[in-house]
């Protein structure tokens, strides 16, 4: 099975990524944890990608081409991958393209979950993470058993840095830039399938999974 989860700046793809991945074992691939990841370690890719990150900007498409280039060609990727967060522009995607050509692979399906730009401040400045395994919440949408406090390891949770108010709004006006072109080439090749994000996280879930159940 192989996918990609598209939609802008808190729209649920982690949310439904964590679901997805947890059901049909596939490995999930989202650039921006990736380079949450290179961040906190400190290495070359980090340093790179923090100063676009923090402004809110999309980090040069030659740089996250590269990194996913080199996470396709792993082998766990044989069996199926989900891509968060990736494609963010059509250079981008077409990058994919080519890539999956060498790798004699095509998608299945590109799911975007739609949810209007304005609900989507809310879900942003109301989230929290597990800065150790990663899991989302909201507080008020999708709270912890205990305030603060990850139910799958016990860590503190934080808020991620580009989720002030200012960065916020930069994040959504860039993404909504790329969108449009990128649901256009999609859904010129027959791929794109739009998901409601505006229900409940079960309820988007449940959809997503009926469409994945097609390809079974
Ligand atoms: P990335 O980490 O991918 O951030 P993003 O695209 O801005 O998306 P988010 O992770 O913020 O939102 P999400 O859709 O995953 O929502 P979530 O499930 O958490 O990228 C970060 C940065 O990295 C980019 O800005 C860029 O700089 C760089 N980058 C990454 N990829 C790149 C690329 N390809 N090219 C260039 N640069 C790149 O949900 C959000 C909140 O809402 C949570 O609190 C959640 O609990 C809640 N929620 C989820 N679903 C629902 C629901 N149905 N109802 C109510 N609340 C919900
Ligand atoms: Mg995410």
């Amino acid at each position: 099975m192989n996918l990609i989860l598209m939609g802008l700046p808190g729209a649920g793809k982690g949310t439904q990524a964590e679901k997805i991945v947890e059901k049909y074992q596939i490995p999930h691939i989202s650039t921006g944890d990736m380079f949450r990841l290179a961040i906190k370690e400190g290495t070359e890719l980090g340093n790179k990608a923090k100063s676009f990150m923090d402004k809110g900007e999309l980090v040069p498409d030659e740089v996250t081409i590269g990194i996913v280039r080199e996470r396709l060609s792993k082998d766990d990727c044989k069996k199926g991958f989900l891509l968060d967060g990736f494609p963010r522009t059509v250079a981008q995607a077409q990058a994919l393209e080519d890539l999956l050509t060498d790798m004699e692979q095509s998608l299945d399906y590109v799911l975007h979950v739609d949810v209007p730009k304005d609900d989507l401040v809310k879900r942003l400045t109301g989230r929290r993470i597990c800065p150790d395994c990663g899991a989302t919440y909201h507080v008020i949408y999708n709270p912890p058993k205990q305030e603060g406090i990850c139910d799958k390891d016990g860590a503190t949770l934080i808020q991620r840095k580009d989720d002030q108010p200012e960065t916020v709004s930069k994040r959504l006006e860039v993404n909504l830039e790329q969108t449009q072109p990128m649901l256009d080439f999609y859904r010129d090749k027959g791929y794109l399938v739009s998901i409601n994000g505006s229900q409940e996280i079960s309820k988007v879930f449940q959809d997503i999974d009926d469409k994945l159940g097609e390809l079974a």
